[in-house]
């Protein structure tokens, strides 16, 4: 897909991962639809980007993410490309025990993570998909995934919604070939960005140096990869690992 003139829709676009993506996509020629859950953030992150628009949407809420849809279909005429991008931690142990004492996973703690990494992106790529194939122009649906959906101590919700993210990444790319959709997944290893930052000094320390290369990924070169997959054509069903050659 040549991006210029597309209009992408990027979830979770205020900051982070997003945010670079839709500064690194638009300077293609894009038009970007930056959505997220924090208006105020969103609104002014769009305000620094040459022709892009501010959303305010929860992906884990059905009417919400239906009612964006059609806004950026009437705002824009059409929908090329988005990107499952919006995300969130809860970490936790499965079952914790000290000093005698076991306490568990909530299943609010796992819910949690499960509505917006997992059903977010099966709201968001379904609504996508079906303004797509109305129009008949095909389009790219990218997923954001983690190195940690093979599964990470202490992120059982997590790790379950990433892995459910590369596999609905494998089903649509069946399902929507025939409408000249195509779809990509990137697995991202740890990258400087305020998620990052929430993580304990020594944990932090400790996620930088898992990687051979002795460094954290950059958001810039997260968005590098969501563009070489929106412009390779024959990339579809596959999940890119940018992450340093970092195992955990
Ligand atoms: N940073 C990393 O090291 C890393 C590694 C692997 C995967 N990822 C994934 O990349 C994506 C972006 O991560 P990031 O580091 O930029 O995170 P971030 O926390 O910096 O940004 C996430 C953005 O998503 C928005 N958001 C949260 N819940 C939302 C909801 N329900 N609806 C709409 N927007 C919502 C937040 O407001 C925020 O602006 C996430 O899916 C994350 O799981 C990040």
């Amino acid at each position: 897909m040549d991006i210029n003139n597309k209009v992408i829709v990027i979830t979770g676009a205020a900051r982070g991962l997003g945010f670079a993506m839709a500064e690194y996509l638009a300077d293609k020629g894009a038009k970007i639809a930056l959505v997220d859950i924090d208006i105020e953030s969103v609104t002014h992150a769009a305000s620094t980007i040459t022709d892009a628009k501010g959303y305010s949407c929860n992906v884990a809420n059905e009417a919400e993410v239906e009612a964006l849809f059609n806004q950026i279909k009437e705002d824009y005429s059409r929908i090329d490309g988005l990107v499952n991008n919006a995300g969130i931690l809860r970490d936790g142990l499965l079952v914790k025990y000290r000093d005698g004492e076991i306490s568990k996973m909530s299943l609010e703690q796992f819910q949690s993570v499960i509505d917006v990494n997992l059903s977010g992106v099966f709201l968001c790529g379904r609504e996508a998909a079906s303004h797509m194939i109305e129009s008949g122009n095909g389009g790219v649906i990218v997923n954001i995934s983690s190195i940690s959906r093979a599964g990470n101590f202490g992120q059982t919700n997590y790790s379950a919604a990433k892995a459910g993210v590369v596999a609905m990444t494998t089903a649509w790319a069946q399902e929507l070939a025939k409408f000249n959709i195509r779809t990509g997944a990137i697995a991202p290893g740890f990258i400087e960005t305020e998620m990052t930052a929430q993580m304990p000094q020594k944990a932090y320390d400790m996620a930088a140096q898992m990687s051979p290369l002795k460094r954290m990924g950059t958001p810039y070169e997260i968005a590098q990869a969501v563009s070489f997959i929106f412009e390779n054509d024959f990339l579809s069903g596959r999940v890119i690992e940018v992450d340093g050659a970092t195992r955990i």
